[in-house]
């Protein structure tokens, strides 16, 4: 959903095509606009000017340094020569999984320093290490840790500088270049002069005005600059900031002496691998930002803030990975550097809080998303149905609307799950209560799409119209779990869809319980509203949630406002959004009994939002370079633990022609969320409105999607329990092989599949590149191409109609190949087998989950995981096998969560073997030869097969169409072990 800053009415018709042109950038502040922020980089090139006479003048109090016996911790003091009556405290800690995390804050200020973050970050507080004893010396304090004491962790005392090693290389350095500044709290400088009467009067200091601070030789010029700038007040555009408490930023840097690449901290839309924005030659000149945004018709290539923010960065090398997550809430600028080509530097400046860095010590990816989901949680394992196709526009006018939709999916053999509303079925822009005239029957309508199997998504948005008529306003108000203003007082009010609106503060725990009950859909014992008109069928999208405010600094709620508890909107502006999706999804599970898995999709996000549900890229352009840079961003949150995100498809904005249209669903169906929308002023693009041959070629791509949600679904129980995520990008998957550090454009969905979705028009061929000495096949005509290890690029045909997908060799995939309307009606279908078999030894692996889809009786143990295996154990035999995967390791929620014994014959189990639900066709791709015979063992019943020769998995020369083996229907069901030999 797009926004503009209109200031007064809000109309729909203002919009015209002409509207489709660029991002406002003067409605946002770059780093020269922020005060902070300039702050920041003018300490750094303060530094840079004096190279090695720079020195941090923070320091540990060595005598101060007090260690736990009994556990791995230790509090320090800290000082700033510059200031010696201002204490800081240090405290680091290292975790049982070897994560550090080292927090400093202000001791004794004049105010707190927010200290909030982590508490909504994480999902609980970690287990410090038990082993680990830190000893002090003189001159700094350290500990060494892992399974051989690989890792050692030192704190110099002077000046103050946090080191991670592993091996004695360094993997982080805190301070290292001295740029750690916690700007204190201090009182407005007053200027004293006289009254005419002769008495003293105080005077405020000029508000921007350049005030001398120190004299330049001063130490303190030396470090902080000669002026005082923007330290007390603030104005962009026409806002002004109050800026009550004055001055608190921080800045620290924090670089990677041996690590050439960095990813992360989305949301961004530019290159997975980030590109620099300081140092010499940088490729963007501002740093990145985090501030969650409504950022209209934003620039594909950017460091500019949009609607997310997660302060988590990878940085990577051949030998190592690491991870550092700033828990921090408040607007934060990231300056990126390469000194060399192996080295980075990053210089983190945030607004307000205090520093809570987390050093996650890797050393492989994959170690960096455990580490991180250990502390923020891993993705939820979604509603199945959430892992369909999603059909949405600003709007669908009216519940016959709807109705005709579906109707019209049905009729051209489309399948679609959900269909969605955005914010025109609300009256006057009050969520949750229907507009009569067009939707007078809207629990019919819901009931009319779930009779076939389906959902509905419908918009919430958290600005609530200012009108008593308005229930959700009328309670949020009695309750006074408003957001206030500045000073405190009141509801703050500011402009958005609804016109005249106020926000609640989920800060306040008041507002929980409260908004949990509005979703339940029948009526309330306590006399309060509910949505009766509603049913267990609709799931909740939560758009503008930065938020969005049309009149507001930068589109947003001005800093100076208050929340809950009396912090400013400054320190948890990050924050905000995540909470409101919390609360959403809980009450979108609390509705049924006993609950049911929610699906909520939220625009603002932040670290651990990936444990309430899905979020889109917003709203993208209908441009190709919308479409590619799509895809960075999904891979992008992906490492940052959003990895249930997708990209609109077709882009919001713009009518896109119909090979666009085709090249973009090719990319959607390959995003973990998989939705197109579009905006209110576009010409209607639902698929079934393609002429041929588009519309037969979208049609198998909805298909293919459908084919492959076992695929997904056993993809996100793995995301879900390690935090890996399930697109992974080339160099999660080959963290040691240099050429696909900053490859981007095509990835793996899960370690089987490699895909690359074109994204240019006219293409008829596309490049891909191969990391591996293995062989390849083509996801659709079984062609196998070989890869090499020194890497090497294949080229493929890429005419509108095919996209570059491709099953490693040494994998198997369960697919389900019957078409369907949608994922509720193929529940009980049979399994196609996809068996790719390795070059080196002719086998291959892989593993199907299925339960419910909808309830949390997987947390009991109502599941069934299999293993398939195909191995060749002599020159002659090659032997398909089932296993039970759930017996051996019953753990299927996040690590660490004990849960209830696997019962192999669970009802869910059961309810499968009840149907006959079995694996109807095997597909063996470069079997070495004619098959003798192919039984079941324990069976003398030679099965239906079929075999075409070509290029066997083991020639690892050949390329071209593969030998295939094609078994039909051996009548082995999913929830039992079995095996099927084949005679060579
Ligand atoms: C949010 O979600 C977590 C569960 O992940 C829960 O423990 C927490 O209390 C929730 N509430 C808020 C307001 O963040
Ligand atoms: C593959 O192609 C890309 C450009 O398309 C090129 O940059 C890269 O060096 C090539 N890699 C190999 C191993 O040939």
């Amino acid at each position: 959903m797009r926004s503009w800053t209109v200031l007064g009415a809000v109309s729909l018709c203002l919009l015209s095509a002409s509207d489709v042109l660029a991002v406002k950038t003067h409605d946002f502040k770059t780093c020269s606009q922020s005060g902070f922020c300039r702050r920041g980089r003018a300490l750094a090139s303060r530094a840079q000017a004096a190279a090695n006479q720079w020195k941090s003048p923070y320091s540990v109090d060595a005598s101060s340094v007090s260690i736990a016996s009994d556990q791995a911790k230790f509090t320090a003091g800290v000082k700033s020569s510059l200031y010696p009556d201002v204490k800081f405290s240090l405290e680091l800690r290292v975790h049982e999984d070897g994560v550090v995390r080292v927090r400093m804050d202000e001791v004794g200020g004049l105010h707190k320093r927010y200290d909030e973050a982590a508490s909504w970050a994480l999902i609980q507080e970690p287990t410090i290490h038990k082993k680990v004893k830190w000893t002090a010396s003189k001159k700094d304090v350290r500990a060494s840790f892992g399974a051989n004491k690989e890792f050692d962790i030192i704190v110099a005392y002077q000046p103050l500088q946090v080191t991670l090693l592993r091996n004695g290389k360094e993997q982080v350095v805190l301070n290292g270049k001295g740029l750690l500044h916690m700007e204190h709290f201090r009182s407005k400088a007053v200027v004293m002069t006289e009254t005419e009467e002769g008495e003293p009067k105080p005077e405020a200091a000029a508000e921007d005005a350049q005030q001398v601070l120190a004299k330049p030789e001063d130490p303190k010029a030396w470090f902080e600059g000669e002026t005082e700038d923007g330290l007390w007040e603030e104005t962009f555009g026409s806002f002004t900031d109050s800026k009550p408490k004055g001055p608190e930023s921080l800045s620290i840097d924090i670089n990677f002496p041996n690590h050439g690449v960095v990813y992360g901290i989305p949301q961004h839309a530019t290159r997975l691998a980030l590109p620099t924005t300081s140092g010499e030659n940088p490729f963007f000149s501002d740093p990145y930002r985090l501030y969650n945004a409504d950022v209209f018709e934003y620039i594909a290539s950017s460091t500019m803030s949009l609607y997310g923010s997660i302060p988590l960065l990878h940085a990577h090398s051949v030998d190592s990975t690491v991870g550092v997550f700033h828990a921090v809430g408040s607007e934060t600028w990231i300056d990126v550097a390469h000194p060399t080509e192996k080295s980075t530097e990053t210089h983190w400046i945030s607004e307000s809080g205090i520093m809570d860095v987390f050093l996650l010590p890797g050393p492989t990816p994959e170690d960096v998303f455990r580490q991180y989901s250990r502390l923020t949680g891993a993705a939820v394992l979604p509603a199945y149905f959430s892992l369909g196709y999603h059909q949405c526009r600003w709007n669908y006018v009216s519940t016959d609307d709807v109705r005709t939709v579906q109707k019209r999916f049905d009729e051209e053999d489309m399948p679609v799950d959900v269909f969605w509303l955005d914010i025109e079925y609300s009256e006057d822009h009050k969520y949750m209560i229907w507009e009569k005239k067009n939707f007078p029957d809207p629990v019919d309508m819901i009931n009319d799409v779930a009779a076939l199997g389906r959902k509905m998504v419908v918009i919430v948005d958290p600005h609530v119209k200012r009108t008593q008529d308005y229930p959700v306003y009328k309670e949020a108000s009695e309750l006074e779990v408003l957001v206030k203003p500045k000073g405190g007082s009141g509801e703050y009010e500011g402009w958005c869809w609804s016109g005249s609106s106020s926000w609640i503060d989920f800060f306040n725990p008041t507002s929980w319980d409260w908004w949990i009950s509005l979703f339940k859909p029948h009526k309330l014992d306590n006399g309060r509203w509910s949505w009766i008109d509603s049913t267990e069928a609709v799931h909740i999208w939560n758009d503008m949630n930065e938020p969005s405010v049309f009149n507001g600094p930068e589109i947003t709620m001005p800093k100076d406002n208050i929340h809950y508890g009396g912090w400013e909107h400054r320190d948890v502006h990050n924050i905000n959004g995540m909470l409101y999706s919390n609360l959403t999804s809980q009450a979108v599970a609390a509705r049924s009994d006993p609950p049911k898995r929610p699906f909520v999709l939220t625009r603002a996000f932040y670290a651990g939002s990936q444990r309430f549900g899905a979020m889109w890229t917003g709203d993208n352009l209908g441009t190709w370079e919308h479409m590619a840079v799509g895809i960075k961003m999904v891979l992008s949150n992906g490492i940052a633990g959003m990895t249930f995100s997708g990209s609109d498809v077709g882009g919001f904005f713009g009518n896109p022609e119909p090979e666009m249209l085709v090249r973009w669903y090719q990319v959607g169906v390959f995003a973990p969320f998989f939705r197109a929308h579009a905006h209110l002023d576009t010409k209607r693009r639902e698929p079934y409105l393609l002429d041929e041959p588009y519309k037969g070629i979208v049609r198998d791509i909805l298909r293919l999607r459908y084919s492959m949600l076992p695929i997904w679904y056993t993809l996100f129980r793995e995301t879900s329990v390690t935090g890996i995520p399930v697109l992974r990008p080339q160099y999660v998957v080959f963290p040691k092989d240099p050429n696909g550090f900053d490859i981007d454009d095509q990835y793996y969905i899960g370690t089987s599949l490699l895909v690359k979705p074109v994204t240019s028009k006219g293409a008829t061929e596309a490049t891909v590149y191969l990391g591996e000495d293995q062989v390849y096949y083509d996801y659709f005509t079984y062609k196998a191409y070989r890869g090499s290890s020194k890497g090497k690029n294949i080229t493929v045909s890429a005419e509108l109609y095919q996209v570059p997908l491709f099953i490693r060799g040494g994998s198997i995939l369960p697919t389900r190949e019957r078409a369907r309307r949608s994922s509720s009606s193929m529940k009980h279908d049979p399994f196609t087998l996809k068996i790719a078999l390795d070059q080196q030894s002719s086998s291959a692996r892989g593993e199907l989950y299925l339960d419910d889809g909808e309830s949390y009786d997987h947390q009991k143990g109502e599941f069934v995981w299999r293993e398939f295996r195909a191995e060749k154990p002599n020159k002659k035999t090659l032997r398909i096998t089932s296993k039970d995967l759930a017996a051996e390791k019953p753990g299927v929620a996040v690590e660490g969560v004990a849960l209830a014994k696997f019962d192999p014959s669970n009802a869910y189990a059961k309810s499968l073997e009840k149907e006959n639900v079995r694996v109807e066709r095997l597909v063996v791709l470069g079997v070495p030869g004619l098959p003798k015979s192919v039984k079941v063992e324990g069976s003398s019943e030679e099965l239906v097969w079929e075999y075409i020769q070509g290029v066997a998995a083991g020639e690892s020369k050949k390329e071209g169409y593969t030998s295939i083996l094609k078994i039909k229907d051996p009548k082995v069901l999913v929830t039992k072990d079995w095996a099927i030999t084949v005679q060579l």
